[in-house]
């Protein structure tokens, strides 16, 4: 009985003798964040970045792609061609994040609104078509009045692919027939056929699935 209590006092003491013998990494000389230092003049631990340091995937040389302005004011070019692919992107895009509110065709009286959120301007007033590219782009990323900003949600370059998108829609809704190219004419429907846009007066030239005039989803 005796004998056993001391191999255990024993076992104890060499645990305990052990375990400060320790020198791991976790034990090794460092600062806990943002603790005092006298090392350093101005008494810091954590050092500033060298000055004009810059994150990896944060260099934003191309402003304009980042702001859609030049200077103070928004700017009236896309930073980037404008290709079939952009505007296609842009058109899904837009139908996902914009069209709740703004409609597919961007006259305001999107599902939420009809609901009650507060209702946008539609995009196919004198102001907004002549308003300049990055003004769109500045919206977006920025919110206005009653709408959020989408910063967060839809990068850069797909903000300027809904730029694109939203200059078709207003083109789409102010061209005149000679401004249609010949190959993507309608012919005119007979007279019994015309309707109000959005009355449902089919019209027998379109194909089925694109006769309430809303972008389709790219194939
Ligand atoms: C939740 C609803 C909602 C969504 C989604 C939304 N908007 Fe808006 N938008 C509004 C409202 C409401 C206004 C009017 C705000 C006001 O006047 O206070 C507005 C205004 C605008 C304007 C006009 C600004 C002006 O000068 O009058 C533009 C351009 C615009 N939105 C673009 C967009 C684009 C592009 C998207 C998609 C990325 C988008 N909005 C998504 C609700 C929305």
């Amino acid at each position: 009985m005796r004998n056993s209590r001391n191999i255990l006092a024993l076992a104890l003491l060499a645990t305990l003798l052990l375990a400060g013998c320790r020198q791991d990494m976790q034990d090794q000389p460092r600062f806990k964040p943002l603790a005092k230092s006298d090392f350093y003049s101005d008494l810091r631990s954590a050092r500033a970045p060298v000055e004009g340091t810059v994150a990896r995937g944060q260099l934003h040389e191309d402003t304009y792609l980042y702001t859609g302005k030049v200077g103070n004011s928004p700017g009236d070019y896309m930073p980037f061609a404008v290709t079939e692919d952009v505007l296609a992107r842009g058109r899904e895009r837009f139908n996902i994040y914009c069209a709740p509110c703004h409609s597919r065709l961007g006259d305001g009286n999107g599902m939420i609104v009809q609901r009650g959120f507060r209702r946008p301007p539609s995009y196919h007033t004198e102001r907004l078509r002549k308003a300049p590219l990055g003004y769109f782009f500045d919206v977006m990323t920025n919110g206005f009045g009653a709408m959020p900003e989408y910063a967060s949600q839809i990068p850069p370059r797909d903000r300027w692919n809904i730029v694109a998108y939203i200059r078709a829609l207003q083109l789409s809704q102010d061209a005149t027939s000679a401004e249609v190219p010949a190959r993507q004419k309608v012919p005119s429907p007979p007279p019994a056929f015309r309707g109000d846009p959005g009355s449902g007066a089919t019209l027998p030239e379109l194909q089925p699935g694109n006769q309430t005039g809303n972008p389709e989803e790219p194939k």
